[in-house]
């Protein structure tokens, strides 16, 4: 069976540009579980749900079918529910607000969690979260735990809104992913924690290459991409 790669770690610490990248250089598949949430938060918006009223988003998640196209020509696998393709709607603003709220419901956490461990199964993998290597996949073969400093992540996120046309300042988005990341790391249900047997890569001041190699030093079966 192939191998599990789990990569954890706070908002905007670089984790789905690592984890796209070293899918395609291991020829492995990739999950993004942030998506999963977020896709979740997505609909419950839509829906005019209330975030804070967990029932009504257990029966929501309990109503759908979650799929994921193999990766784009950008290499960006698509996550469909129903037959919508949420990928570009779920990187918003309110979603971003909205999404730790309905992660830290225990029982959406529940469902979540027997999704991602049978997309897993059959190895070759590398999903990224807050919670793969301390509670999805405990016996991952790899487990990383990717940070880098608040003002860094912060600039990080600023780039990809300014990318989009988004106009956000600076200080507001180092607040709120410290807000976020408050939350994610003192909810009840699988905060977000380093697991005890997780290499740790702060990327404050790392290029994206430079982590690249740094996590493929510790793989073994590198692929031939
Ligand atoms: O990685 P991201 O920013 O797309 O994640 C969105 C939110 O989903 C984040 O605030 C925490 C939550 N999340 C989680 O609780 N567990 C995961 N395995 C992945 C994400």
């Amino acid at each position: 069976m192939g191998k599990v790669i789990a990569i954890d770690g706070p908002a905007g610490a670089g984790k789905s540009t690592i984890s796209r990248l070293l899918a395609k250089k291991l020829g492995y598949r990739y999950l993004d579980t942030g998506a999963m949430y977020r896709a979740i938060t997505y609909l419950a918006l839509e829906k005019g749900l209330n975030p804070e009223e967990g029932n009504d988003i257990v029966q929501l998640c309990k109503n759908i079918e979650m799929d994921f196209t193999p990766p784009d020509e950008n290499n960006i696998s698509h996550i469909i529910i129903n037959g919508q393709d949420l990928t570009d709607k779920i990187r918003s603003k309110e979603v971003d607000n909205n999404v730790s709220t309905i992660a830290k419901n225990k029982e959406i956490r529940e469902i979540m969690t027997r999704i991602q461990r049978k997309i897993a199964k059959s190895g070759k993998i590398i999903l990224d979260g807050r919670d793969i290597g301390s509670r999805v996949l405990p016996d991952a073969e790899y487990k990383f735990f990717i940070t880098a400093s608040l003002e860094e992540r912060a600039r990080r996120r600023w780039e990809e809104y300014k990318a989009k046309g988004i106009a956000i300042s600076l200080a507001e988005i180092e607040k709120e992913i410290a807000e976020r990341d408050l939350e994610d790391s003192t909810r009840e249900v699988s905060p977000l924690v380093q697991a005890e047997d997780a290499i740790l890569i702060d990327t404050s001041k790392m290029s994206i290459q430079e982590v690249l190699d740094k996590i493929l030093s510790y793989i073994k079966d590198e692929g031939d991409g």
